[in-house]
């Protein structure tokens, strides 16, 4: 199959190019660097010290015998994203070619709109360029699961039936979401939903949980490793408590900490997204899926991290400390995640295995974490 990649250089992008590739995918992307420019923006930068594109491309070939093309050009051009759909005529559009972090979008009025011209602006242009020159591609877009919030109620795939004043019908389910990127992902959804009803595109709209880990079974050297954030802007939670135990800083929950969200080993990410790319929706349909493996609150993940970094000698105290974000600190938290099981997914990789995997390599990078851990203590407020 001739897989595109939009976000190929990403911390996702990455691995699943070489994934795919090593399935006997045909893989071509797009990415236009903008990671690497806006964590450097925030005076930060990943653990692992990722290669260049072409150095990436060079390595994957050396070790596979394999090519990934590579197109370095914005999403948000038009132009730009028309010319490399139509040259590729893709059979699937794996789209992870978005700003995804919440505090970023928070900084102010400027990454904000910037966060949101890029998200939903790029995600209309491949759609449109599908609609043009391949209709029948299967569009696999990443969504977050943070577009459903924390509601009180059970979290479906997508849609719910619902019965209002004596009738009945299956609705997109509401969505309550928490910062503008979360925003835009939101958007996005309907974007997409609206193109698959006019145009008839089809598309899985993949709601994920947070990915956790660093390394896949193609990343036999550390030339090939992709990237890691640990800072306030672009680490998840339990990247930053990885590196935190690393470095010896208390591990420092938000708040409450009963702040729950749903999980996924980076290797498990690869068998979704092949899963999902192998068995593409029907002509015209429109699904959504739940991507995660296990939900955790942030107490139980740093008390998770905590309990691994002993065995390296690590102390890993954990200290809660006054929440930056307004989000609920104590919520149900019951997603379904039907879809992926239905198609064979069975994850392999839990948390603590997963960390007995990231820990011993983080520890090998420990200089580069403390040369930037005063960037991990958060300084972006929700409110202000
Ligand atoms: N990593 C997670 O835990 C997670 C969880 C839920 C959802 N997601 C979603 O998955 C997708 C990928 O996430 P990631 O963690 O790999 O992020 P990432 O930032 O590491 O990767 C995104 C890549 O897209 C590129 N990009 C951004 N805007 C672009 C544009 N206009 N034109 C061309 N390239 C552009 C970036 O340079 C980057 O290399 C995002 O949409 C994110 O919201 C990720």
């Amino acid at each position: 199959m001739k897989v595109m990649i939009m976000g190929m250089d990403g911390y996702l992008g990455w691995p699943l190019s070489m994934h795919l590739s090593s399935r006997g995918h045909e893989v071509s992307g797009v990415d236009n660097l903008s990671r690497r420019k806006n964590v450097n923006e925030t005076g930060s930068w990943s653990a692992t010290p990722i290669k260049t594109m072409n150095e990436r491309r060079i390595r994957y070939k050396e070790v596979s015998g394999k090519d990934l093309t590579f197109y370095r050009g914005d999403l948000v051009e038009p132009s730009f994203t028309d010319l490399v759909v139509k040259k590729e005529m893709p059979d699937c559009i794996v789209h992870l070619g978005e700003i995804p972090s919440a505090p970023y979008s928070m900084i102010d009025v400027d990454h904000c709109n910037y966060t949101q011209n890029n998200n939903i602006i790029g995600n209309n242009n491949i759609l449109f360029a599908m609609k043009d020159h391949v209709p029948n591609c299967h569009l696999l877009k990443l969504g977050t699961m943070g577009e459903y919030g924390t509601p009180n109620l059970d979290i479906p795939e997508g849609f719910f039936e619902i019965e209002y004043r004596g009738r009945k019908d299956k609705l997109p389910y509401p969505r309550q979401p928490g910062s503008w990127y979360h925003l835009a992902k939101v958007h996005e959804t309907w974007n997409i939903m609206f193109a698959n009803k006019i145009w008839g595109l089809r598309a899985t709209d993949v709601m994920q949980g947070v990915v956790h880990g660093v390394l896949t079974d193609d990343m036999e050297t550390d030339d090939l490793i992709t990237r890691f954030d640990f800072d306030e802007v672009w680490g998840t939670a339990i990247n930053r408590f990885c590196a935190q135990a690393v470095v010896g800083h208390d591990v420092t929950p938000y708040g409450k900490g009963g702040q729950t969200r749903g999980y996924l080993a980076l290797r498990d990410s690869m068998q979704c997204f092949t899963l999902a790319v192998e068995n593409p929706p029907d002509e015209t349909e429109y699904r959504v899926f739940n991507q995660f493996d296990e939900t955790y609150s942030v107490n139980a993940l740093a008390e998770i991290v905590s309990k691994v970094a002993k065995e390296y000698d690590l102390e890993g105290k954990i200290r809660n400390i006054p929440n930056p974000r307004l989000e609920a600190e104590k919520h149900r938290y019951e997603p379904d995640m039907k879809h992926l099981p239905a198609l064979g997914f069975k994850p392999k990789f839990n948390l603590e295995d997963e960390l007995r995997i990231t820990l011993p390599k983080l520890i090998e990078y420990k200089d580069r974490i403390e040369a930037k851990r005063d960037k991990i203590k958060p300084k972006i407020f929700w409110s202000q």
